[in-house]
């Protein structure tokens, strides 16, 4: 997978790419990160990228020029690859496990940061990005939305985790056996005993089917008193239900045939993407 990010702090990066799960993404060859410079693409002599907004009011906008000419630039490399435009903005969708997980199966993301007040909506609208939020709060910038996009789907990247497992029983991955999203059950490593408190007996039991259904148990009790609204969740409408500790669905990695434009082909969701399933 490809992703392509556009910012004016391209220097907030350098850190984040060469550490952990996304340094491990790129060093397999599972991940290219290319970031780049929204100011280098400035056609003005001070390299400007913002000025005052129209009608008045506090704050910068971001200017079209510079943010296009950005994009265009970047995508005209492997411009074999069709990309899915995301713009992080707190105006977007809710990120969640089951859009990671669509956007982690196409081949390339280019991923758009906003500053200041925001970007003029003229280039939005001419650029047709999903919109993307982290969450109903505002970041100064969409620099750590665009880590936290490429840090969720480095990890879905085949063989980028150490156990191939793991990615499949996270939270929200695991399903309940009609198809319910849920979250993950405890953990637990040595000591056996620590400050009183002892690791459930079934642990230390090496019955391995005693502990999967343990772990199945944890899991829907845990959802059930942290997150209810999960267990209300649509159905799978696509697979005979597995176990929830044995149900890989969430994780399979399926090429899917992409646009020209860079939109996925299937049910046009906001700005022509594809719904994530289970969305
Ligand atoms: C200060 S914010 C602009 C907020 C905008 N005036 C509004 O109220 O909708 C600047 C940039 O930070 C990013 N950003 C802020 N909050 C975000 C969130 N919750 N999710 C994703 N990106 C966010 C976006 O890229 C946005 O363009």
């Amino acid at each position: 997978m490809r992703i392509d990010v556009l910012t004016i702090f391209p220097d907030l990066f350098t850190g984040f790419l060469s550490t952990s799960i996304p340094a491990n993404a790129i060093k397999e060859g599972a991940l290219s990160c290319h970031v780049h410079d929204i100011r280098a693409h400035a056609a003005n002599k001070h390299r400007k990228v913002d000025d005052r907004p129209f009608g008045g009011g506090p704050g910068m906008v971001m200017m079209c020029q510079p943010i296009f000419d950005a994009v265009k630039a970047a995508e005209s490399s492997d411009s074999e690859l069709p990309a899915v435009r995301v713009l992080l903005s707190p105006q977007g969708e809710r990120l969640t496990q089951p859009r990671v997980e669509w956007l982690a199966r196409q081949p390339r993301l280019t991923l758009l940061c906003g500053h200041y007040e925001g970007i003029d909506e003229r280039v939005i609208e001419d650029l047709s990005p999903l919109e993307i939020s982290l969450g109903d709060y505002v970041l100064s910038g969409g620099e750590l939305g665009a880590m936290v996009l490429i840090d969720a789907v480095a990890r879905l990247q085949p063989g980028v985790l150490g156990h191939e497992d793991s990615a499949a029983e996270d939270s929200f991955s695991v399903r309940s056996r009609d198809g319910a999203p849920l979250l993950d059950c405890p953990h637990y490593t040595r000591p056996r005993e620590w400050n009183g408190r002892e690791v459930p007996e079934v642990l230390l039991s090496g019955d391995h089917a005693e502990v999967a259904r343990w772990r199945d148990e944890q899991r829907l009790a845990r959802t059930r008193a942290r997150r209810p609204d999960l267990l209300a969740h649509a159905p799978l409408a696509d697979s005979q239900p597995l176990p929830a500790h044995n149900n890989h669905k969430s994780a399979v990695h399926v090429a899917r045939p992409t646009r020209s434009n860079g939109s996925p082909d299937g049910d046009a969701g906001p700005h022509g993407q594809t719904a994530p399933e289970g969305a």
